[in-house]
């Protein structure tokens, strides 16, 4: 015991790997990745689903109702029609005086939705604390009986369960009481005149559970439920969390005088999601069961775990995966021996029929030995690599298995985070590449569930305030090939005679894909020309070149293709990508913006900085210097925009990388601005660029005006200055040092210009000189 605690407290500080960021993020409502949102204002808690098994209609579990939506189209959700299910009068008083908020709590959360036969659906709410089943008539659209239904759903409303009807009989795994503290698994409905059955409750079996989930092994006639509870194997002082599988047998009809009426098949193991030389991720947030391939043996069944940490002092969460083979094995194995308050592992010997199906007729010194050892020897440990993201919170998980361009099969996991961000990820290597993420809600939300519909592309989410379907891809959102290949979406590739980046449904179309890695440059030759944009400015004023990234990973630079004049150019590389220019007779020409990514350029974006010749086009440019919008400008300029890698224009000048500058402009500008460098859109939480309407433009433009205005300031008063100190100079002749402190000597005055900041002088910071 003492070895598997110091195991578990091994390096509390464990090493962070530095996961990449999502590859691609889209805010709410985001025009490239539109959702289809359906919510009713009178019904809030969407959050229990079910799809019909023609995947016609969805079946949503909510506070006071069960709503069945028209989701026969992809890009629709309808109400066909709400069965409104509240609690009576007398349940509503009963709850009001015991809860700490009625208006919340003595509500009927509908927990558990499931389908009897091909006209009946089973609910179970929490009827304020009360809980009741029923029959819902899917044709009639009416309730048809109702009753008490303890033991089948929680009174409480926020309480996570399980609960599946196999054969028109309900297996539930929840608590029984007000207060939420009797754990039980349980058949109801039992078929054949065999007895309901539930947990042994001379002993306690369970401790605290969170129920998560629960999956059927058709081939072992075996349920496994997942949750976490508190191991007493570990402690019985310590509140350590284990996440566990139990498993009971469908068939189980208890022993005939020891365990009467209670399951002679429960057992349970720990699952262990520890990556190397860190803790163990200890709490089951959400367990998915993947089907195997078709033709593979079901004992290839994945699970797909999503775990947080007990210890974890800030959002943290871990990817694991089970195989049913290995949970078969383990409770195949040894068990351990609850003796005297404590577990000793026993030899096997003689009690193979541990975890075994069909005891009802063993010996009743065969039963007591079931009912004691029910926690195995050996821990369910995972396939494949511990995938570990520091910076998220995950608290759903869904997975689909898809055959990729390359004719290999992929499983895609959707996770869901706290914060509303559903994370597509993919696992390659060692790591779960991120490829996209989609913010579905805004606000943290109390109750919320994923379901997939792998034949509609679609991924449900329910939250508290309704329901979201998701598409699984929206590959034209990738507009070049190289995006479409940078992606390395398996549900997505480049078809090249379409020239679109499409999805995979059976086109028949060859399509071009990158999976495992980039390998050179698939998209050659170059699919389009980008042409010149052009910018009309006049001298001194300041120039806002535009440059958006068209990937998290991305990296840009700017390229100033007229070398003959770049000595006395000022540059100020925005941090969202944009480059600051005074005009000068030095900087006009043509810029390119080039993104980079896994070894892939690509210019996103070219300028043409041209002179003004009338009033007119400055004023023009003063108002939108380079967002060309309707009234873009293309010139004749056909300078193919893709440039290799390999041969950059040799006069090509890439704006360098000086920290200093850098340093000193941060010091006085807070962090608006860098220069001179690209530095990557900082990504607190990692929404970024993808919806125009979430933006803040006047904020960062604000900011940029502000600098741009004080810096052209300070230039003026430094001219005002210099000709009231020559002026001055003259007239005290004699005085031949009249130089500012501030101003530089001869030497460099040709080939830099100074700006001298006022606004820095408050702040007691340097004098600001900026080199290029
Ligand atoms: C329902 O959705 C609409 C827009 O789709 C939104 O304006 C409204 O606030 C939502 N209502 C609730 C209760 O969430
Ligand atoms: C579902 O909606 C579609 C149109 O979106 C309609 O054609 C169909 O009849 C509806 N089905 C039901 C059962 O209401
Ligand atoms: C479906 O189940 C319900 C509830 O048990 C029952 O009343 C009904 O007769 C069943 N229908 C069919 C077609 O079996
Ligand atoms: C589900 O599909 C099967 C056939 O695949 C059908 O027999 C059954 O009636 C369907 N159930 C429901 C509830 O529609
Ligand atoms: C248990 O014994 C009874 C009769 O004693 C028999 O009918 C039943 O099939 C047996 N059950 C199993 C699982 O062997
Ligand atoms: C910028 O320069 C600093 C120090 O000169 C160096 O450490 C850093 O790697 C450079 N960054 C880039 C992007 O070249
Ligand atoms: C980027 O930042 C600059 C200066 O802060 C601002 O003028 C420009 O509008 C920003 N561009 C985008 C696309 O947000």
């Amino acid at each position: 015991m003492a070895s598997s605690l110091a195991l578990l407290f091994l390096s509390l500080l464990g090493s962070t790997c530095a996961l990449l960021p999502p590859r691609i993020s889209f805010l709410l409502n985001s025009p490239e990745r539109p959702l289809v949102h359906f919510n009713l204002t009178d019904v809030s808690n969407t959050a229990t689903l079910l799809l019909s098994n023609d995947s016609s209609t969805l079946y949503v579990g909510a506070s006071n109702a069960i709503l069945l939506l028209n989701v026969s189209q992809s890009d629709v959700i309808s109400l066909r029609h709400k069965v409104t299910w509240s609690p009576s009068k007398v349940d509503r008083g009963d709850c009001a005086y015991k809860v700490q908020d009625p208006k919340v709590d003595c509500q009927n959360f509908v927990h558990v939705v499931q389908r009897v036969n091909s006209t009946h659906l089973y609910v179970c709410g929490s009827n304020a604390y009360n809980p009741q089943q029923a029959f819902i008539d899917v044709e009639r659209l009416s309730v048809v009986q109702q009753d008490e239904a303890r033991g089948r759903c929680p009174f409480s409303p926020f309480e996570r369960s399980s609960a599946v009807m196999i054969d028109q009989e309900l297996f539930a795994a929840t608590t029984t009481d007000f207060k939420g503290k009797n754990p039980q698994i349980s058949r109801f409905l039992s078929k054949d005149g065999r007895p309901d059955i539930s947990l042994d409750s001379s002993i306690s079996l369970l401790e605290d559970p969170r129920f998560v989930s629960v999956s059927v092994d058709p081939v072992g006639q075996k349920l496994y439920f997942f949750f976490s509870e508190i191991g007493k194997e570990f402690s019985f002082v310590d509140q350590i969390q284990i996440p566990r599988v139990a498993q009971v047998c469908k068939d189980d009809i208890g022993g005939q005088r020891i365990l009467q009426k209670k399951w002679t098949s429960f057992a349970k193991s720990a699952l262990l999601c520890q990556p190397p030389e860190q803790p163990p991720f200890n709490i089951l947030e959400d367990m998915f069961t993947l089907q195997p391939p078709e033709g593979a043996d079901a004992s290839e069944t994945l699970f797909y775990g999503v775990f947080t940490s007990q210890w974890s002092r800030r959002p943290e969460s871990a990817v694991c995966t089970f195989r049913l083979k290995d949970i078969r094995d383990v409770f195949a194995g040894t068990f351990k021996t609850l003796e005297k308050g404590t577990y000793q592992l026993k030899p096997p010997a003689g009690r193979q029929y541990l975890g075994q199906c069909g005891l009802s007729n063993s010996s009743d010194s065969e039963l007591s030995e079931a009912k004691m050892n029910y926690l195995t020897g050996r821990n369910v440990k995972p396939v494949g690599p511990v995938f570990v993201f520091p910076e998220q919170k995950y608290s759903r998980v869904v997975v689909m298995k898809t055959t990729a361009a390359n004719s290999q099969q992929y499983d895609v996991l959707f996770l869901l985070t706290e914060s509303g961000f559903l994370h597509k990820a993919v696992p390659s290597d060692q790591d779960l590449r991120v490829v996209e993420e989609i913010q579905v809600f805004r606000e943290p939300q109390r109750v919320k569930s994923m379901i997939l519909s792998s034949s509609k592309g679609l991924v449900y989410v329910g939250t508290s305030e309704g329901v979201t379907a998701v598409p699984v891809a929206q590959c034209p959102s990738y507009r070049s090939c190289r995006q479409c290949i940078l992606a390395r979406d398996p549900l997505c590739g480049w078809s090249p005679t379409r020239r679109t980046c499409t999805g995979l449904d059976g086109a028949g179309d060859s399509v071009v894909q990158s999976l495992d890695s980039i390998k050179g440059d698939e998209c050659q030759p170059a699919e389009r020309i980008l042409q010149h944009q052009d910018v009309f400015v006049q001298l001194n004023e300041v120039v806002t070149l535009q440059c958006v990234k068209p990937s998290n990973l991305a990296t840009l630079r700017w390229s100033f293709a007229d070398a003959a004049v770049q000595s006395d150019r000022l540059f100020i590389q925005a941090a969202n990508g944009s480059l600051c220019f005074l005009a000068s007779a030095g900087t006009f020409g043509i810029y390119r913006c080039q993104a980079e990514e896994d070894g892939l350029m690509e210019v996103v974006a070219s300028y043409n900085v041209r002179q003004a010749s009338s009033p007119r086009h400055l004023s023009k440019v003063n108002r939108d210097p380079v967002t060309p919008g309707p009234e873009k400008r293309s010139v004749e300029t056909e300078d193919p925009a893709v440039i290799p890698v390999s041969d950059a224009p040799e006069d090509e000048t890439f704006i360098t990388n000086d920290s200093d500058a850098e340093e000193r402009v941060t010091q006085a500008k807070g962090d608006a601005f860098s220069v001179q460098e690209i530095v990557p859109t900082s990504r607190k939480d990692s929404r970024s660029m993808k919806n125009p309407a979430e933006e803040a433009p006047t904020q960062r433009s604000y900011h940029s005006e502000l600098v741009v205005v004080s810096l052209l300031l300070a230039a003026c008063v430094l001219i005002l200055v210099l000709g009231a100190v020559r002026i001055w100079g003259r007239r005290s002749a004699g005085s031949g040092s009249d130089r500012l402190p501030s101003a530089d000597d001869g030497t460099k005055t040709n080939t830099s210009m100074e700006i001298h900041s006022l606004s820095a002088a408050e702040d007691a910071g340097p004098d600001q000189t900026i080199i290029p």
